[in-house]
Parts: C-alpha cells; sequence; structure tokens
C-alpha cells in the first residue's frame, strides 16, 4: 500500500488539522514526519475543540494508530501536557494509541532558552520563532551532539542530559542571556518518565512493515514556504516541510508514496517574519483576519494576511508534487466584492458558502474563481472546505 502526505503549501496554518482529521477516517495509520510544538492543528467536531502541537491529528479516530516519526522533534514536557489532556477530555488511551520512533530527537528546556536567546540577539532582523527550540534542536542533530527519544532507556541518560545541558549553559552564558537553565529539570524527567508508557519504535521498521497491508497517511506540519531548503531563508522554520521530509523523516523510499495532497487557504497568511508579496496592510487585511480568525494557535499572534499567491503556490505544487489540492476556508471570502491575487481581478460572489455541500449549490463566480486557479495550477482542487467543521467539506 501506499504513503499519502497531506501538506501545507503556504507559511503554515492553512487547516490541516481539519484535513487530517477528514482524511482520517480512510487511513489505519497517520504519521506526524517533521517539526515539533511549533504546530498548532486546531480540529473541530461534535461541538468540541483541540489544538495539536505533536500529537498525529489520527488521535480521534477510534480505530488509528499515529506514529511520531524519525524527522520530529519531540518536547516532553508540552508532549505529556498534551497527551494527558487529551485523555482527560476524551477518555481516549493516548498511550496505547501512539507510538513514538526512537531516532526522534529531543527538545530540552535549555533548547527552548537557547531560541529565545538567538531571537534577542537578532533583534530586528530576528525569525519570529514560535520560541518553541526548534531550530536549536535540530542544530544539535545536525552538529550530533542531540539527545533521542531511544536514549531515555540508557542507564547513563541522566549524566547525557546533564551533559548537553552544559554545553547550552555554556552557550547562554557566552550570548548573556540571564535564565534559570535548571527550572525545569524535574519536569523534564518527569515527562521523560512518562514518555516510556509508550511503545519506542524502529519507525522505519514499522512504517515499512504497516505499509506491506495497510495505507497510511503522513500529516505535514508547517507549510512549503517555511521549508529549511525551498522556503523564504532564513524566515524558515529548520525542518524539511516539502514532501520528500516524509521519506526521511518516516524511512521510507520515494517509490512508496501516493497522493500528495496540498492544503493551500483561499487566501495567505504568515506569522513572523520574512517576505510576503501578496500582504495587505489596509483594512481588507484587517477584514480577512477578522473573518478568518487568524490569530495564532500555538503564540496568540495576530497573523499578517493578503490574497492568495498564485506563483508561489505553483512553486510549492512543484517542489512537493502535489496531486490533489485542497482549498481551505473558502467562507472567508463570502463577503468581499473583488478578489485581486496579484494581477487577476475577480468577481466576488458575495453569498454564504458555509451551507454548500456540493459542487452544484456553489455560486457561479466561486466556480470561476476556482477554475482559473486549477487552470492555472495544473493541478485538479479536490476538497473544497467552507467551514471549519469536520461536515463543511465538498469532495470533488
Ligand atoms: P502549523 O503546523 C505557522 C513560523 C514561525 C516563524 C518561523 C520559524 O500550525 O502550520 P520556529 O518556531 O519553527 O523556529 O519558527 O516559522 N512557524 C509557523 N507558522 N504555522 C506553523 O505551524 C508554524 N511553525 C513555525 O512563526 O516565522
Ligand atoms: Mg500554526
Amino acid at each position: 500500500m501506499k504513503l499519502d502526505v497531506v501538506l501545507g503549501l503556504q507559511w503554515g496554518d492553512e487547516g490541516k488539522g481539519k484535513i487530517v482529521d477528514v482524511l482520517a477516517g480512510n487511513y489505519p495509520v497517520v504519521a506526524r514526519f517533521q517539526g515539533g510544538p511549533n504546530a498548532g492543528h486546531s480540529l473541530h467536531f461534535d461541538g468540541k475543540s483541540f489544538v495539536l502541537r505533536s500529537v498525529p491529528s489520527g488521535i480521534f479516530r477510534d480505530d488509528a494508530m499515529n506514529i511520531v516519526g524519525n524527522g520530529v522533534v519531540l518536547d516532553p514536557i508540552t508532549f505529556k501536557g498534551e497527551c494527558e489532556n487529551i485523555a482527560e477530555k476524551t477518555g481516549i488511551p493516548v498511550t496505547k494509541r501512539i507510538v513514538i520512533a526512537k531516532k526522534a530527537h529531543l527538545i530540552l528546556p535549555t533548547h527552548r532558552l537557547l531560541d529565545a536567546a538567538n531571537e534577542a540577539a537578532m533583534g530586528k532582523g530576528k525569525i519570529g520563532s514560535t520560541l518553541k527550540g526548534i531550530g536549536p534542536t535540530y542544530t544539535d542533530k545536525i552538529s550530533r551532539h542531540g539527545l533521542r527519544v531511544g536514549d531515555i532507556l540508557a542507564a547513563d541518560f541522566a549524566d547525557r542530559y546533564a551533559r548537553l545541558q552544559n554545553r547550552h549553559i555554556t552557550l547562554l552564558n557566552q550570548m548573556g542571556f540571564e535564565c534559570d537553565p535548571h527550572a525545569e529539570d524535574e519536569a523534564f524527567m518527569e515527562a521523560v518518565n512518562y514518555l516510556k508508557q509508550f511503545e519506542l519504535v524502529d519507525c522505519e521498521y514499522y512504517v515499512n512493515e504497516t505499509l506491506k497491508t495497510k495505507g497510511m497517511l503522513a500529516e505535514g506540519a508547517q507549510g512549503s514556504m517555511l521549508d529549511i531548503d525551498y522556503g523564504s531563508y532564513p524566515f524558515v522554520t529548520s525542518s524539511t516541510t516539502s514532501c520528500s521530509g516524509a521519506c526521511v523523516g518516516l524511512g521510507v523510499s520515494p517509490q512508496k508514496i501516493g497522493h500528495v495532497y496540498g492544503i493551500f487557504k483561499a487566501y495567505c497568511t504568515r506569522v513572523g517574519s520574512g517576505p510576503f508579496p501578496t500582504e495587505l496592510f489596509d483594512e481588507t487585511g484587517e477584514e480577512l483576519r477578522r473573518i478568518g480568525h487568524e490569530f495564532g494557535a500555538v503564540t496568540g499572534r495576530p497573523r499578517r494576511c493578503g490574497w492568495l499567491d498564485l506563483v508561489a503556490l505553483k512553486y510549492a505544487v512543484m517542489i512537493s508534487g502535489v496531486t490533489d489540492l485542497i482549498m481551505m476556508k473558502s467562507d472567508c471570502l463570502d463577503t468581499f466584492a473583488d478578489i485581486q491575487p496579484v494581477y487577476t481581478e475577480f468577481k466576488g460572489w458575495k453569498s454564504d458558502l458555509t451551507h454548500c455541500r456540493t459542487e452544484e449549490e456553489l455560486p457561479q463566480e466561486f466556480r470561476d474563481y476556482i477554475a482559473f486557479m486549477e487552470n492555472f495550477l495544473e493541478v485538479p482542487i479536490k476538497i473544497i472546505s467552507v467551514g471549519p467543521d469536520r461536515e463543511a467539506t465538498i469532495m470533488r
């Protein structure tokens, strides 16, 4: 069977959580393959809302297994809090529904402090990081100093932790960053013990064995324009957010990839710094933010808003070999009179999309807009979302 991949094609926050939740019903296994708690995947169903950070979005499906893959950076403290919250609110036996890759790297509390120190040192040139320790943890991974999930089983784990922490303390001192590097030592060790309740796996074997009999969905975090190689460097995150990240992050061959679902919003948003060609600085931008509730799920920061950038989208489609497009938040443009994605002006549809459940119910102006995009991108838009709920989804 194939590994299907779902990816954000913009700067993150495209609505990956909702779509993975909608698609997860078709897959017995859902895996995260990169990123960490910088992600905030929002899910709404049965009148309940959850924001997932490191837990794959298959967690709410009774029959799905979930994998935290090799390419992920895992913060034991946030992960424990997230899992306990889900278990408490839903009764889902999370420790039985998630397996964790032994080779996934651990985010230490001092990685988070380093993230803050780096950002403080950059002043105006800062990335606008979520300060979850993502950059420093991947830095340690690449420079071969990192600690991995499998290391927590070693008898001398406490010593290894102290050694890496000491490296970080030296760096923090050099940067003159005032903090208490030991403040979370106890919470960290407690959370590490909590991790031992999960099955820790060789992700590459687990995934390839599973694919012999079952289909699997890989859930991307962040978006293509935040990719470490192909995004708007240096204003990017520190992982491979494009499709090939799923191969590296889970240990599967590119030949195993099936559908590549690319998710985009009907407009664009960006949190943090960096270029954003179609950004709106006027009242229209304000209105998009208000209607789309564009505030960060992780940091609460107001998101920068602008029109859809089809040139950037086409680039992302190319990098990841997207086979199916999914358009989110179509309903957020219901009230706009004119829509101007870069150069082309479109007639607004001025009617409410949220009640539409079939293609035929969609207004003509909206269908014209879709046809233009499909023509430009040369990939079909297979799913259109017209509201946050599972039900508000049109399959074409
Ligand atoms: P989801 O999965 C939107 C942005 C940050 C910052 C840059 C680097 O919810 O779409 P980092 O903490 O990774 O070092 O920050 O990337 N960023 C995101 N923006 N959604 C996300 O995740 C993001 N994860 C990181 O705002 O500009
Ligand atoms: Mg987010």
